[in-house]
């Protein structure tokens, strides 16, 4: 069985708290989600896939748009939760992107929020979602760039590791930073079957909802410090002092 790890990740503790935190998560990412939308031009009465739809911001405003959003996932706690706000032309469903066979089929367009950097077999699932769409239909994704050039994940998980310890990890391994390398992941796309793929980085500030305090605590739950304090079981103390050491990086 492929994404077995994935599965159980995103359908355990971490998946669960994405979708406690959906509220700040989908007003942080606003501007990504409109760029992966407005990406895929006009959609006037078109069926279109949302791919790793989590709790179902990409798909909101895709619904607001299109005729029909399938959106699908591997975790059920997503699902519910997306379940819980969709609008009248959105439906969701369990399913593996990479595998299976994919609701809607052929559809207009697939897009998809941060959530294609997962999979065991990126040019497999990429050519899953090929055979999903019709001739000529778009795909639009918004992966995320090198935690260099990425603040938002790089300056928590800094002052996490300098408060408990280094975390290996291997941003080639299926996670939020597999599909940094842009012209890498244009080529993925056209081994796939996408052949007039293009790629571009975008430099998109994140309009974090909340007081500096609470924006600081919500960077030790999600992204880069949250699976170093994790793996550290950091106590009370020591994420307090870490979300006041983001609170001053991030104030300016
Ligand atoms: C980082 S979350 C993004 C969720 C949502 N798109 C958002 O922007 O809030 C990644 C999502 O991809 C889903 N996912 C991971 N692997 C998948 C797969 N093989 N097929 C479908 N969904 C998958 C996860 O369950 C999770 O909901």
């Amino acid at each position: 069985m492929v994404n077995e790890t994935q599965k159980a990740f995103w359908g355990g503790d971490v998946g669960a708290r994405w979708v406690e935190m959906a509220p700040f998560l989908d007003a942080t990412f606003t501007p990504v989600t409109h760029a992966v939308a407005d990406a895929l031009g006009d959609l006037s009465g078109a069926v279109v896939l949302d791919v790793g739809c989590g709790a179902g911001a990409l798909s909101r405003v895709l619904a607001a748009r299109a005729g029909q959003v399938h959106g699908i996932d591997i975790s059920l706690a997503f699902l519910a939760a997306a379940r819980a706000r969709a609008p009248g032309n959105a439906d969701y469903s369990l399913a593996d992107a990479e595998t299976d066979d994919l609701p809607g089929a052929p559809v207009d367009a697939i897009a998809s929020q941060f959530g294609m950097m997962f999979f065991t077999d990126t040019t497999a699932a990429l050519a899953n979602l090929r055979r999903a769409a019709r001739p000529g239909a778009r795909l639009a994704f918004a992966t995320w760039a090198a935690s260099e050039v990425n603040p938002w994940f790089s300056v928590p998980r800094a002052l996490a590791v300098a408060a408990t310890g280094p975390l290996d990890s291997d941003p080639d391994a299926p996670g939020p930073m597999r599909l940094r390398d842009v012209d890498g992941t244009v080529a993925l796309m056209r081994a796939a079957g996408w052949q007039e793929a293009r790629g571009r980085a975008l430099d998109i500030a994140l309009p974090q909802p909340g007081t500096l305090e609470q924006v600081a605590y919500n960077a030790t739950r999600v992204g880069g410090a949250s699976s170093v304090l994790g793996h550290y079981q950091a106590d009370k103390p020591t994420r307090a002092a870490v979300t006041g050491r983001i609170a001053q990086a991030f104030a300016p």
